[in-house]
């Protein structure tokens, strides 16, 4: 894929599976503004530029907005990645700690994309927002990130339809992502049925796809992209599997909720 002459904006591109979107972007010739609170650690190449933002504030919001409009005459992709966890309700998350995570994960989209739209050309702009695999299946004390995460799959198909014919807006659920390149081995890796823990660029990889020539049939989609893990059927004693009561339960029965 050439992306050469196209200008992309991605969030939280200073580490992780953005920082990885970034570089499968540059290599492929593309322009890319970075909105990130953290300044990414190797910044030199022209192609990168980079805005500091904190998407929790609608105000440096609308300043990276504007800051994207002065320097670029379009934006032909726009990839919404950053989000965080401020866990749930065992951990007492709060008001603001809860809407901090829902803002990150949805409203920043949602005003980014509302902000940017009239420069994104018709007919040939793409968005991919980076949900997860937890907006579909949950762990106990995950509450403020499974929100945001199931925020962002529902905002993906009511945006698909809000700008269909000018702008595809697709969403991908990564399962485990590991961002530190560290190995694995033994369960973590069987658990899988692709039998290994995920990287980096197989959301990359498949970022470049749905924002491509090739991918202009799909609009309004969730791609997973988990190993095969959310489509594992679980049954105590069956296939090497154990059920074991989480310690939460009795927590909860008895009490006894840190706070
Ligand atoms: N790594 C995984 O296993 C995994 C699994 C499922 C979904 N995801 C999703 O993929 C995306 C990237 O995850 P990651 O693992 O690379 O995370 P990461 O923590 O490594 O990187 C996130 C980036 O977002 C930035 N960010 C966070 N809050 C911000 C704010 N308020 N303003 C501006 N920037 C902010 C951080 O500075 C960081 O650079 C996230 O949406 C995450 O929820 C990750």
């Amino acid at each position: 894929m050439n992306f050469k002459e196209k200008t992309v904006v991605v969030t939280g591109g200073s580490n992780g599976i953005g920082k990885q979107i970034i570089a499968d972007f540059i290599g492929e010739g593309a322009t890319v503004y970075n909105l990130d609170f953290i300044e990414p650690k190797e910044e030199n190449r022209t192609e990168l530029r980079f805005i500091k933002c904190d998407l929790r504030d609608a105000n440096q919001i609308e300043n990276a907005v504007e800051e994207i409009k002065k320097t670029s005459k379009a934006v032909d992709i726009l990839v919404n990645n950053a989000c965080f966890s401020n866990k749930g309700l065992l951990s007492r998350c709060d008001f603001k700690a809860f809407n901090d995570v829902l803002t990150v994960g949805i409203t920043a989209p949602y005003l980014l994309t509302m902000g940017l739209m009239e420069i994104m050309p018709a007919g040939k702009s793409a968005i991919v927002n980076i949900a997860s695999t937890r907006a579909l299946m949950s762990q106990a004390d995950t509450e403020s990130y499974s929100a945001a995460k199931g925020g962002i799959v529902a905002l993906t198909h009511a945006m698909s339809m809000s700008l269909s014919g000018r702008v595809r807006v697709n969403a991908i659920s990564p399962g485990w992502i590991d961002t530190t390149g560290s190995s694995f081995s033994g369960a973590d890796c069987s658990q899988h049925p692709a039998g290994r823990v995920g990287r980096p660029e197989d959301i990359s990889r498949m970022v470049l796809f749905l924002v491509g020539e090739d991918a202009n049939f799909i609009t309004g989609e969730n791609i997973v992209i988990d190993g095969g893990m959310s489509k594992q059927m679980i049954y105590h004693n069956d296939e090497g599997w154990e059920y074991k009561k989480p310690c939460h339960e009795n927590n909860i029965q008895n009490n006894k909720i840190d706070t």
